[in-house]
């Protein structure tokens, strides 16, 4: 699929997905304002990188950081895109109660500003005294625009922000099939585990820094900043498969 991608001079380029270029702005969910698009370096995927684009003529679209006023949105999406189900699965383990890794917050906007696609990266370490790394989710797209290629340029610009801030590992439980086409993969996850039921083939890993994975064993913890407040409850039933 090609996309149109609207540079920061505003010229418009046709591209492949896989050479999407842009920008970025916005405030993280919980943290002030902050432009993350300044002194990027290198994508950490190679050709691909994050993007403001443009698909066909009817749906633009750019992705920002998340600021506290789109959370609403973000949750309607979230159960308009997963379901009410989202919030049993294992990896929320992980999150709830917690805030995502500092600057690690996104979502995608259509042209009127309404979120249409949401993407966070939670601090976990890799068993009881295990080194840090990032958990990655939920992803999720505006159903109606699904396969126009945010869900991509919201994965480059999680993965090149978390490379650009020095982390070392993204894991997440998901499809491999299409995480595959960032660099994920089950190769590093065999010695890991997540807090509850997941399937193994599901449970994925990127290295930001070679080698960062070796000999990584054990459950994953949360470690990320506490959100202050009382926090709701999971719903009722038991967890999920992540
Ligand atoms: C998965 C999701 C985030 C992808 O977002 P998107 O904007 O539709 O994806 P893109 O347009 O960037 O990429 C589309 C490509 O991914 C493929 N793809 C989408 N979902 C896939 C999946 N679950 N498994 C394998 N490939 C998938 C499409 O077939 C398409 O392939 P192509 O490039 O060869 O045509 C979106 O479909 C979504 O929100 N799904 C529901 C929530 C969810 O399941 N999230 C977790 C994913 S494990």
């Amino acid at each position: 699929m090609d996309i149109r991608v609207i540079g920061m001079n505003g010229a418009a380029v046709k591209l492949p997905i896989s050479h999407l270029e842009g920008e970025m702005g916005g405030s993280p969910e919980g943290g002030a304002a902050r432009d993350v698009s300044k002194g990027a370096p290198p994508s950490a995927l190679p050709g691909i990188s994050p993007s403001r684009g443009e698909i066909g003529s009817s749906c633009a679209y750019a992705i920002a950081a998340e600021a506290t006023a789109d959370i609403p949105a973000r949750e309607a999406l979230l159960d308009r895109a997963m379901g009410q189900g989202r919030r049993r699965k294992s990896s929320e383990k992980l999150r709830r109660g917690r805030r995502p890794s500092e600057g690690l917050a996104f979502v995608a906007r259509d042209e009127t500003g309404a979120v249409v696609g949401t993407v966070r990266l939670w601090d976990v370490a890799l068993g009881e005294d295990g080194a840090p790394a990032l958990l990655l989710g939920p992803l999720a797209v505006e159903p109606a625009l699904k396969g126009a290629g945010i869900g991509t340029a919201l994965m480059a610009k999680a993965v090149e922000e978390a490379h650009r801030l020095g982390h070392a590992a993204i894991l997440l439980v998901g499809d491999a099939p299409y995480y595959a086409r960032f660099g994920f993969s089950a190769e590093k996850t065999a010695h890991l585990a997540m807090p509850g039921p997941y399937e193994r083939h599901r449970f994925l890993a990127l290295e930001l820094r070679p080698g960062a994975l070796d000999g990584a064993h054990g459950t994953l913890r949360a470690t990320g900043r506490k959100l202050a407040g009382p926090q709701p409850r999971a719903a009722a039933g038991s967890l999920r498969s992540a």
